[in-house]
């Protein structure tokens, strides 16, 4: 098995001769090859890079036209000429000897193997509190917008190891700077493993991602959703919704007109717009997600339009206590239903 591990770099001369250093004792007994795809930084890496190619076993591509990290480790994927592929940063916050434990992981069966920093064992060196909280929130809105990486604690870690074949052939688009979380989503594999490690600090030089980051972030969640199909399955859903409303007046304005108590009635009109909704998604919305049996189905749809019933009252009387009008208050509380209710349905219901 040769092992290719492919860097991006822009402005990381400083940290070239470490890298290179502890890459090649981490590696040692492998065949391997460093892959540096440089975009033609001011600092000269590309030129130390090839400077040091005669100490390693160093292959330097310097892009002059294009820019960007994710196009970067794509570039790097072609140029390869390994079995497998692992992808880390050049600034040393991803220490070279946690290679190995990936390569093992890959050995052992795993497709992808993610070095991890929310896994047992793993962590982060040195964030404030809060920046913890807003990665943590960032992956978890992923997971949640994505379920077919609900089981992937670090999904936007830009460490991990894959077979060649997970990439081979696969179209990625090279926009937005988390390529682990686009090969996760377009990428033919089985097997994810998890390593914990520790993301320390930079060694030297500066961060280049930030500003949009959050943005950007969000733009590309939404670009796989619409790939995966999910933004499709949100759309039914709020189709369906709608035949629900329609249901429910109708059979509310039946019952009362045949004389049943105006309180009472809405109970029965409530159910059968359940029951409507329950039989549009189960047939059209989520058709091809139907593994529990019916029973439980149409139990846990049950389940989650309490849930969102309960989310939306309870957001329209803190609302209204915090003073906000109303009408805007149920507003606010009737689309945060909506989200749980997919939620729900999509994680669990046809989960
Ligand atoms: N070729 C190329 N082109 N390389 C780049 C570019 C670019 O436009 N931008 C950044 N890089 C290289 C850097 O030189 C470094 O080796 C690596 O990509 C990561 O860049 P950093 O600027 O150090 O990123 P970070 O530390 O903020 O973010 C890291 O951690 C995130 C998780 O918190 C990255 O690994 C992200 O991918 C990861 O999501
Ligand atoms: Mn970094």
């Amino acid at each position: 098995m040769k092992v290719s591990v492919i860097v991006p770099t822009y402005n990381e001369r400083e940290n070239l001769p470490e890298l290179f250093e502890r890459i090649s004792r981490a590696l040692k007994g492998y065949d391997y090859e460093i892959v540096i795809v440089d975009d033609d930084s001011p600092d000269e890496t590309w030129k130390l890079a090839q400077e040091l190619s005669g100490k390693y076993n160093v292959r330097v591509i310097r892009r002059t036209k294009e820019k960007g990290l994710s196009s970067a480790v794509i570039r790097g994927f072609k140029e390869a000429s390994g079995d497998v592929f692992v992808v880390m940063d050049a600034d040393l916050q991803h220490p070279p000897e946690v290679i190995p434990s990936l390569l093992k992981a890959i050995e052992a069966g795993a497709d992808i193997a993610i070095a991890s920093r929310y896994v047992p064992g793993g962590r982060v060196e040195n964030w404030y509190w809060y920046r913890k909280l807003i990665s943590k929130g960032a992956i978890m809105l992923g997971r949640l917008a994505l379920p077919k990486i609900r089981n992937v604690r670090d999904p936007v870690s830009g460490f991990f190891a894959l077979r060649k074949e997970v990439v081979e052939g696969v179209e990625l688009n090279p926009v937005g700077f988390k390529i682990l979380l686009e090969i996760l989503i377009k990428g033919r594999y089985e097997k994810v493993a998890e390593v914990p490690f520790t993301f320390g600090l930079r060694k030297a030089g500066e961060s280049k991602l930030s500003g949009r980051t959050m943005f950007n972030y969000l733009r590309h969640l939404y670009r796989l959703m619409r790939w995966e199909g999910e933004l499709d399955r949100l759309l039914k859903f709020s189709l369906v919704g709608l035949s629900g409303v329609l249901v429910n007046e109708g059979f509310l304005w039946l019952f009362v007109h045949l004389g049943i108590d105006k309180y009472i009635a809405n109970i029965p009109a409530t159910e059968l717009a359940i029951l409507n909704n329950f039989l549009w998604n189960d047939l059209w919305t989520f058709r091809d997600l139907r593994k529990r049996p019916l029973p439980q189905r149409l139990l846990s749809f049950h389940a989650a339009a309490l849930t969102g019933a309960l989310f939306q009252w309870i957001i329209y009387v803190v609302l209204v206590w915090l003073g906000m009008n109303y009408l805007l208050a149920n507003l606010v509380g009737i689309v945060l239903s909506f989200v749980v209710r997919f939620l729900f349905n999509r994680h669990v219901t046809w989960g």
